[in-house]
Parts: structure tokens; C-alpha cells; sequence
């Protein structure tokens, strides 16, 4: 199994994400690192032993991460994730607490110990991500690969302009794309084709397991949110469908691309300015997902939650 270590914000599409990732027998989930983003660090740091125990995972780690963007003001997403970041009635407690790690060392350590190796899920800000390649400039070069979910072709989320990971730290992320790491980006141009339906969240009930069952609560709670900001009739799986993109890459099409993030004040801060028809004549670094088999992802997804408790 391909090693992997998720970089997330819990947040209820990280969570969903992460269970479709410890469900998946083609990755071995070596760590789950908690960043601030949706809701404070302290929060998104239990929600990764929440969704560990709902898994049934005590094997896995989590440790915590960054509290804080590089520069700019913290940002938080608890209107769309609710103030937990986990808006679900009756969640288990996390079944091991935090390692005494911090989340930058491990991920140095990590891709140290298995050069060329290790893939990197991050579905967060990218501050993490920014301080391991600063503490650690070989770092870029021993990973496998970063598939982010972040960004966008087009249009943003949080302002016109800006995805809510890519605004979240515009800096880190710009650290990141400048890194030269192989670089696989899963933002908002495809993830918005990829929605929570009512029906959908009733096959995920009729699963009949907890996960399902917790899954179903957590995208009800989405939908609301999703249905009064952006007209949809569900959440959009942001998350899971970067987890999709290292079992499945084949589920979506892929352009390489170069990618500059705005940091910038102004109205396109945060933005992932994509260079769609090389017009910059810039090398690409990175893939850039375009497109996206949102029923067999879907499917797939259903497939490997049943298999959880
Ligand atoms: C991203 O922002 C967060 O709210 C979600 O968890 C996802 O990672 C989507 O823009
Ligand atoms: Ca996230």
C-alpha cells in the first residue's frame, strides 16, 4: 500500500475524506496532522481522534499541527462545518489522544525515513505543508507527491476570487507551489461538480453502518449551508475527492499547468491564478484536475464507507 499522511482541518468533508482514506486498502494511513482552518487547531486536532474512533483506528496517530496562518489573520469556516466542525449528534470520543509531535516534524521525519515514498493528502491551509518545506528545503524532493484540495481554475468560494484552503494562508500556499514538489491540485473546479444530493445522503444512511449513518448527518447539516450560499442541492465533497485522486486518478482529467498563488492585497487575494492555456509560457508545476467522473467517484466512495463500522 502506497504510505500516506493526511493534512487536514476537520471540518466535516476532512473527516469524510479521512474515513474514505482508512477504508482503502491501496494507501496506508501512517498519520493523521491537524492544522487550523475550518475551526481552531484545538478542535480540528480531536475531530482527526473522532474520526479515528468512528473508523475504529486506534493504530493510527493524529498530531497537531500549526494554530495559525503565516501572515494574515485567522480565518474560520464554522458557519459551513458548524462550531465543532463536526455538527453530528452523537460522535465518539477520540479513542488516543494527540502524540506530543508536532505535526512539521513528523511530516519531515515521515518523508526522511521513505524517500520518493510518501504522498501527502493535505485538505486544509497549506501552513504545514509551507514550514515543513521551510524547516526542511530537501523535503519538495523526497515526497512522492502533494495532492491538495485547494484552489481553483476559476472562481473562488470565500471571496470571488479565492478558494477557502487557498485564502485560509495564501503565503503557505504560495510556499508550496514554488517549491518545485510534484504537485497535484483538486480545487474547486471540480469538487463543486461532485455534490452531497438528497439522494445520495440516503444511500449513505442505507448503508446501515455508524460511518454512514454519522456521514449522512454530517453532509444533512452541509446541504443546508450549501443550498442557502450556493444554490446547490447538496455540499460539495471537497475533501474526498483528493483521497479519490491518489486511489482513483483515473476518475479525473488532468492538466499540467503552471500555477501562481495571489498574495497580493485586493480583491484576488488567495487566488490560484491557473495559466489554463499557457499564455505565461511559465514551466508547469503542477497537475491541475479539470475534470471529473462525479457517478463512479460517488460510487466508489458509497463502496468504501460500507466497508467501515
Ligand atoms: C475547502 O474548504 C473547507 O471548508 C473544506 O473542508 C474544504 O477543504 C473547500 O473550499
Ligand atoms: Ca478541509
Amino acid at each position: 500500500a502506497l504510505p500516506v499522511i493526511m493534512d487536514g482541518d476537520p471540518g466535516l468533508d476532512d473527516a469524510v475524506a479521512w474515513l474514505l482514506a482508512l477504508a482503502s486498502p491501496e494507501v496506508q494511513v501512517l498519520g493523521l496532522c491537524a492544522v487550523h482552518g475550518n475551526v481552531a487547531l484545538p478542535l480540528t486536532t480531536r475531530n482527526a481522534g473522532v474520526a479515528l474512533a468512528l473508523a475504529g483506528r486506534g493504530d493510527v496517530p493524529v498530531y497537531a499541527g500549526t494554530d495559525r496562518p503565516l501572515l494574515r489573520a485567522p480565518l474560520s469556516a464554522a458557519t459551513v462545518h458548524g462550531d465543532t466542525g463536526l455538527p453530528a449528534a452523537h460522535l465518539p470520543e477520540p479513542v488516543r489522544p494527540p502524540e506530543a509531535g508536532h505535526a512539521v516534524t513528523v511530516l519531515i521525519d515521515a518523508a526522511r525515513a521513505r524517500p520518493g515514498a510518501l504522498t501527502l493528502i493535505a485538505t486544509g491551509p497549506l501552513t504545514n505543508v509551507a514550514l515543513a518545506f521551510r524547516l526542511a528545503p530537501d523535503l519538495p524532493g523526497l515526497l512522492r507527491e502533494v495532492v491538495w484540495m485547494g484552489g481553483s481554475t476559476g472562481h473562488g468560494n470565500s471571496t470571488p476570487a479565492a478558494e477557502f484552503n487557498a485564502l485560509a494562508d495564501p503565503h503557505a500556499a504560495a510556499v508550496v507551489f514554488t517549491s518545485g514538489a510534484t504537485l497535484r491540485m483538486v480545487g474547486l473546479n471540480v469538487t463543486m461538480q461532485c455534490v452531497a444530493s438528497p439522494e445520495r445522503i440516503e444511500a449513505l444512511r442505507q448503508l446501515g453502518n455508524r460511518c454512514g449513518e454519522v456521514c449522512a448527518e454530517l453532509l444533512t447539516f452541509y446541504a443546508g449551508v450549501y443550498r442557502q450560499r450556493y444554490g446547490l442541492s447538496g455540499g460539495a465533497l471537497h475533501d474526498p475527492l483528493a483521497v479519490a485522486a491518489v486511489l482513483w486518478p483515473e476518475l479525473l482529467t488532468w492538466q499540467a499547468m503552471h500555477v501562481e498563488v495571489d498574495t497580493q492585497p485586493g480583491p484576488n487575494f488567495g487566488r490560484t491564478v491557473c495559466d489554463l492555456y499557457g499564455v505565461r509560457h511559465q514551466p508547469a508545476n503542477a497537475h491541475v484536475a479539470v475534470g471529473v467522473d462525479d457517478e463512479s467517484f460517488f460510487t466508489r466512495l458509497l463502496e468504501r464507507l460500507a466497508r467501515l463500522p
